[in-house]
Formats: C-alpha cells, sequence, structure tokens
C-alpha cells in the first residue's frame, strides 16, 4: 500500500532533501528504496517506489507533492479551455466512438456491417515518449535484476545478514520476488488536476463531470492513457502485475461511477493489461483498489482480475458482493485497518487473524491493509504482520528480535 516505506529510518535517510517526485525520478535510488521493505519485512513482492503523479510530471504538467499535503498543481486544469490545451489531439472517449460510428455509417454498414460499441478502443495510447518514461523503466529494470531472477550463490554478498535473510524469505520457495507496478485512476488523477490539490469532496472535479460532459470525456481519456502507458512501460520492463489506484471513487454515487467514471478505469486497465512481462512472459494480473468502494466493487471488478477492498467494508461481505456481480468471484487484497497498526499487539494479531479467514471465502487473497501505513508506524509491527500471514515461526522469530537486534541473532 501507499507509502509503505516512509516509517523506515532507511528510507527517511536516503530521501532526506530530495522533492519527492525528483526522488521518483532517479531510478537507482527509486530501485533502492523499492528493495528497501523487501529486505526488512520479507513480504512477498516489491512495490515499485513511483508516485501515482509521476506520470503527470512527465507529461509536462507542474505538479509537486507537499509534505503533509499530498499532491500541489500549479494550475489546475477546470474551464473547457485549460482542457482542450492540456489533451490537444487527443480524442475522447465520446469523440473516438462517435468518429467511429460516423465511419461506420458512411461506409454504409450494409449487410455484413456492424456497430462499434462506445467506450472501447483508445484513440492512441501515445501520450507519453519511451524516452520519458525511460528512468521509470530502469528502476523497473534494476529491481527486477535484484528478485525477478533465482538468486545467485553471493549475489547479495554487500548487504548485511539481515537485509540477506528477508529477501530469502520474500523470495520462498520460488526463488525469486515478483515487482508489482501501478498507477492512479483516471478519477483519482482529474480530482488532482481540477482540484489543484487534495479535496475532500471533490467538488470542482464533480462540477465539471456534470456541466461540461464533452470536457470530462476528453480529461478522462487523457488521463486513462496516460497512467495506462505508465503501468504499460513498468509491466514492459520486468513488473509481474500492475494495480490501479482509485483513492477518491468512493465520491462518486454509484451511477456517476458507472457511467462517468468506470469506463476510463477499464480503458487504463486494458491499456496496462495489453503489455507484456519479460519476467513472466505472460500479460500482467491486474488489481483495481479504491477506498469508501462498497457499493462499487461489481463496477470495479469489471477488466480487473482481483479487486482491492478498504477497511471500511468486511472482507467476507466484499468477496461476497463480487461473488453476485456478472463477472463472478474473484481474488480480494486487503483490508487490516491501519488505525490497528498502532494498537496493542494481541488486538492487531487477532484482526490479521480474522482478515486472513475472511480472505479464505475468495478464490484467493492478497492479505494487506486497507489502505496506506501511516508514517509514524513501527517498522517491527509490520514485520510481525508479515510473518503471521506467512504462518512462518523462524520469520516470527526474526521479527521478534527486530531490524536492529545484533546481527547474530539471525
Ligand atoms: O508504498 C509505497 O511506497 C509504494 C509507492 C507509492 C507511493 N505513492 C509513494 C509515495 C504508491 C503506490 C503511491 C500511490 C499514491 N500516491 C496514491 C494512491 C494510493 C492511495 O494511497 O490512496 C495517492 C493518492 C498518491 C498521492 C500522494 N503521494 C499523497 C496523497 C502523498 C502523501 C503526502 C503527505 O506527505 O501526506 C504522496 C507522497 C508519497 N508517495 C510518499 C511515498 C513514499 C511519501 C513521501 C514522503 O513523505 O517521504
Amino acid at each position: 500500500m501507499r507509502q509503505a516505506g516512509r516509517s523506515l529510518p532507511e528510507y527517511r535517510r536516503l530521501r532526506a532533501g530530495r522533492p519527492m517526485l525528483e526522488a521518483c525520478l532517479d531510478p537507482g535510488l527509486a530501485a533502492e528504496i523499492t528493495l528497501q521493505p523487501v529486505r526488512r519485512h520479507g513480504v512477498d513482492a516489491a512495490v515499485l517506489f513511483s508516485d501515482i503523479m509521476v506520470p503527470l510530471l512527465l507529461a509536462g504538467v507542474a505538479v509537486r507533492i507537499v509534505e503533509g499535503v499530498g499532491p500541489v498543481l500549479d494550475s489546475p486544469v477546470r474551464s473547457a479551455r485549460e482542457v482542450e490545451a492540456l489533451t490537444a489531439g487527443t480524442a475522447g472517449i465520446t469523440d473516438a466512438a462517435e468518429a467511429a460510428d460516423a465511419a461506420d455509417t458512411a461506409n454504409a454498414a450494409g449487410p455484413g456491417g456492424h456497430a462499434r460499441s462506445r467506450g472501447s478502443e483508445p484513440a492512441s495510447t501515445g501520450i507519453l515518449s519511451q524516452a520519458a518514461l525511460e528512468p521509470i523503466a530502469q528502476a523497473v529494470r534494476r529491481v527486477v535484476a535484484e528478485l525477478g531472477t533465482p538468486r545467485q550463490p553471493g549475489e547479495h554478498e554487500h548487504l548485511s545478514p539481515r537485509a540477506r535473510a528477508g529477501l530469502e524469505h520474500s523470495a520462498g520457495e520460488a526463488g525469486w520476488t515478483p515487482v508489482i507496478g501501478f498507477g492512479g485512476a483516471p478519477f483519482t488523477l482529474a480530482a488532482y488536476m481540477v482540484e489543484g490539490r487534495p479535496s475532500r469532496d471533490h467538488l470542482a472535479a464533480r462540477t465539471l463531470m456534470h456541466s461540461d460532459p464533452r470536457s470530462w470525456d476528453r480529461l478522462m481519456t487523457w488521463c486513462a492513457q496516460l497512467t495506462g502507458s505508465f503501468m504499460a512501460a513498468q509491466v514492459h520492463a520486468g513488473a509481474s502485475a500492475a494495480q490501479l489506484f482509485d483513492s477518491w471513487a468512493g465520491s462518486l454515487s454509484p451511477t456517476d461511477y458507472r457511467e462517468r467514471v468506470q469506463p476510463y478505469s477499464a480503458l487504463a486497465l486494458s491499456i496496462a493489461g495489453q503489455a507484456l512481462s519479460p519476467t513472466t512472459g505472460t500479460r500482467p494480473p491486474l488489481i483495481h483498489f479504491g477506498t469508501g468502494t462498497a457499493l462499487l466493487l461489481a463496477d470495479m471488478r469489471q477488466g480487473a482480475d482481483a479487486v482491492g477492498i478498504d477497511e471500511r467494508i468486511g472482507l467476507r461481505q466484499a468477496a461476497d458482493l463480487l461473488a453476485a456481480c456478472p463477472g463472478g468471484a474473484c481474488p480480494v487484497q486487503g483490508n487490516i485497518d491501519p488505525a490497528l497498526l498502532a494498537a496493542p499487539e494481541p488486538v492487531l494479531a487477532r484482526a490479521v487473524q480474522e482478515c486472513l479467514e475472511a480472505g479464505r471465502s475468495a478464490p484467493g487473497h492478497v492479505a494487506n491493509l486497507g489502505h496506506g501505513v501511516p508514517p509514524t508506524t513501527s517498522p517491527d509491527v509490520l514485520t510481525r504482520i508479515v510473518a503471521q500471514v506467512h504462518g512462518s515461526e523462524s520469520w516470527q522469530a526474526t521479527a521478534r528480535a527486530g531490524w536492529d537486534a545484533p546481527q547474530e541473532a539471525h
């Protein structure tokens, strides 16, 4: 989950004095930060250190991440003219579908002619060049080189024994650790772009959505192509799976979500899903996560292989809702309440146990938090959760000893 790393002292040391988005564009630094939680916690996968705002920056949008605030844009995109200037050369889904319909009609779709469905194909996905995406691809390749192949003896000799133990535990029986890429869903990106900064209710974005559907369509299509190509670049470089984060989808009614947001998330997912991962030789499984989405799960499931669940709904209830929807049951991810990370140990341990039991009602379960790690979290608490989820006694002993314990203890 987001910002898992920022509770780590070794992360804060590396990041000191470097603006967040600048750090994301430094492949060596981004790769090293990506590896830190794997070495320490022994988690089953590495999540690329990057941010959902990175592709906006790469596309030339003046955006920065202000500590304690979040993403801030110098010039929000609000009017039809501002949307037009940003998306010049990009057709919206509606435009593209109309052009396709018009072409079909012009071709006198006689016998054998068929109407194309709306919202199916993007006009183009080329907002970001390969060159612009290269720092991201390079970071992924470096992480994959460390994690993505069976380890060679002596490969990690420069690391402490404890860090090597973490990598080994992470690799498990498979002998390697996958990297998960990600991107922000079009609505979450558009909400930041229209508001210019974090907002509780996304009023300006929702106003644009209703008052100027044509501009909304253009902006959302642009965001979908942008984030889709950001995720596809990570997969092409070796990420094994990808996750789409719709952090603000929960501020929408189910109807607005279905009609004015879901088609664009599906577009982003389909762009990411077309990329082949050289690590696995397959297209990536896609996880779709949002917060406050209990009423949106059936729609979020479309185009995704697994659905991320936040802590505001029971995991079993979410799995049941998904099982009853047209796509049918699917793996779930979640949903330990981040608030419990600071609770007494038995309270947290019980919640982890309940989460694991609830996850068994789905065809697969990625044990995870319901949302991001609070920066004040004790890292040892996170290692203990991993040990509990894995049911490994030796890793539990390591987790109990803590990261700073004398090396001989391991
Ligand atoms: O866990 C990880 O480190 C994985 C990489 C990751 C980051 N951001 C790094 C990051 C991921 C998956 C994200 C996603 C992200 N970024 C989302 C979607 C998921 C979610 O949590 O809802 C959103 C909305 C953002 C935008 C963003 N970036 C916010 C709101 C913030 C917090 C700003 C603050 O200080 O309160 C960030 C900064 C950010 N992104 C940090 C990290 C490690 C923290 C930077 C720091 O403080 O050092």
